[in-house]
């Protein structure tokens, strides 16, 4: 988790999309990059500013037309796809509903009879134990099942928070009267943090995100009623 120079291992297709399509567009920059210098270097290197040679062109007019065209499309396309396919479905296995308070979240699930309804407040420093992660363990995790579509719907209470994932690839803006959708679906059980990620007053880097994948019979057994 820590000294990572990469994107956090993500549990989700979601994340892993998101992961290659930034490799992706960071080869693309850096080809961009690599070519600018270079031309930089052969006409400073030449000597003559090679415009001497130029009153109109119309290839070269064309090429730095079409070249930087063909560039954002290539970016633009898959960029498109990976933004309908964050999207997610039309149906869910699952809903939950997270609210941001200052400064703490609140989680909601109704469905199968759940009613499950709670805060969720970061761990203070005193209250920390061995192994715990200092301003990312909450009181009260939500417990999630794995190979489930979920739906997470994002509202505020107050003012503007955000719930963000980094190891889903994942991130909604949290406004109050109005509801943002997130697809969740997790290929593995385990464990994950996030943290608030919009500035909403003096505690926003102390209102975290823990969510544990279970599997549906563990989920069932704690919450059902
Ligand atoms: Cu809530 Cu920042």
């Amino acid at each position: 988790m820590y000294n990572s120079l990469g994107l956090q291992d993500c549990f989700n297709y979601i994340g892993m999309e998101v992961y290659l399509f930034h490799d992706y567009s960071m080869l693309i920059v850096l080809f961009i990059l690599v070519g600018v210098m270079l031309s930089v270097l052969v006409i400073l290197g030449s000597g003559n500013y090679m415009v001497k040679g130029y009153r109109s062109s119309e290839f070269l007019e064309l090429t730095w037309t079409v070249v930087p065209g063909f560039l954002l499309m290539s970016l633009g396309v898959p960029s498109l796809f990976l933004m309908y396919y964050m999207e997610g479905a039309v149906k869910y296995d699952l809903t939950v509903k997270a609210v941001g308070h200052q400064w703490y979240w609140s989680y909601e699930i109704g469905d199968y009879g759940t009613g499950i309804e709670f805060d969720s407040y970061m761990v203070g420093l005193d209250d920390l134990v061995s192994g715990d992660y200092r301003l990312l363990n909450v009181d009260n995790s939500l417990v999630l099942p794995y190979l489930t579509k979920i739906r997470v719907l994002v509202g505020s209470g107050d003012v503007l928070h955000a719930w963000a994932l980094p190891s889903m690839g994942i991130k909604a803006d949290a406004c109050p009267g109005r509801l943002n959708v997130l697809s969740l679906g997790v290929c593995r059980p385990g464990s994950m943090y996030g943290q608030c990620s919009e500035i909403c007053g003096v505690n926003h880097s102390f209102m975290p995100i823990h969510v544990e994948w279970v599997s549906w019979e563990d989920f069932l057994m704690n919450h059902a009623a």
